[in-house]
């Protein structure tokens, strides 16, 4: 074994993954498709810790929570098992926005704790199945794995992962209107969402419908087919998760101002499509041209960053080690 460092970045779907086939296994109940940032990554050294007795987490310089710690040791058991393995380990992780934000902090965590672990204990595992791995932590990471576009499979265990989609070269304005952590985590809001909403099948068989057009879409560079996509389907699933009893609501009056804005926006011939994962903050899909533009115009609605699409997960040199607390303090 050995002490590795990796870095990944957070993904936004444009098809979004809502809702469990397999809950054990994290089997999508259908495919969606993503596009991987270059921004709010997270960096995730694994060091081998033959003397301990359980993993233990570091996360931006604190110890994990319990929930937390359960749920990185439960994937860790996955990578022992390919490994044949027992040795716990120690994993410290750094984010470059705040957890659980809404801004996808599982998927960028999961990716680079996947590709670190792999690495630390010495499997060699092509994309595929290193994105296989990253979706046993949490479903989105498996498509963090991927550079730019990326479609998830449904498919079976084997099948399930992500691989790269040709697509017309965009932007991402993100406009972050609360960090602070959501309410309800995803997990728990997807298995209540597929137990109580009377809209559940629907929601499943139109997203197929929904993922196979994206992808010609993107195939075709066709950028307001995509955009047209990609709004309707985050408005659809915010309208699935709201028809949840109880119901559960992520987007705030903030959120649907910048809704509201991007239309008006396109009523006055700037392309823009808007979407939202399960928090309030809202991803604003333009062409790389109009960037500035769009952001400009929603200045004031939330703190605005440019975004573009980024690399996959990816192994850092000897040397880069995300430092442990008492380190960095001194
Ligand atoms: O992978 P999870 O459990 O964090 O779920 C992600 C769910 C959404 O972000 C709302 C949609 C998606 O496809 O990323």
């Amino acid at each position: 074994m050995r002490t590795t460092t990796a870095r990944a970045y957070p993904n936004i779907a444009l098809i979004k993954y809502w809702g469990k086939r397999d809950e054990s296994r994290i089997l999508p109940a259908a495919g969606s498709l993503s596009m991987t940032l270059d921004a709010f990554e997270t960096t995730t050294t694994v060091v081998p810790n033959p003397d301990g007795d359980a993993d233990s987490l570091e996360l931006d310089g604190q110890p994990a929570d319990e929930e937390q710690t359960r749920r990185i040791a439960a994937f860790l058991d996955h990578v022992r098992a390919l490994a044949g393995s027992e040795q716990p380990v120690i994993v410290r992780s750094r984010n470059s926005v705040p957890t659980g934000a809404g801004l996808a902090s599982s998927a960028s965590g999961f990716a680079a704790l996947a590709t670190a672990a792999a690495s630390a204990f010495e499997l060699d595992l092509d994309a595929r199945a290193l994105s296989r791995l990253a979706r046993l932590g949490s479903g989105s990471a498996c498509r963090s794995v991927v550079p730019g576009v990326a479609v998830w499979h449904a498919g079976d265990d084997e099948t399930s992962c992500a691989e790269p989609v040709d697509a017309p070269d965009m932007r991402m304005v993100v406009v972050t209107v609360d960090r602070s952590r959501k309410p309800v985590s995803s997990r728990a809001a997807m298995r209540l969402t597929a137990a109580t909403s009377p809209f559940y099948e629907a929601w499943v068989s139109s997203t197929e419908e929904s993922l196979a057009a994206m992808i010609d879409a993107c195939e075709e560079g066709d950028f307001t087919r995509i955009g047209e996509i990609t709004e309707s389907h985050a408005l659809r699933m915010h309208a699935l998760i709201q028809s949840t009893t109880p119901p559960i609501r992520f987007l705030r009056p903030q959120s649907v101002a910048i809704f509201d804005a991007v239309e008006k926006l396109r009523e006055n011939g700037l392309e823009a499509y808007s979407t939202a994962d399960a928090g309030p903050n809202v991803v604003v899909l333009v062409r790389p041209e109009n960037a500035e533009a769009v952001a400009e115009a929603l200045d004031g609605l939330g703190e605005i960053r440019i975004v573009g699409p980024g690399p996959g997960a990816q192994l850092l040199p000897e040397g880069s080690e995300v430092p442990a607390a008492e380190e960095g303090l001194s």
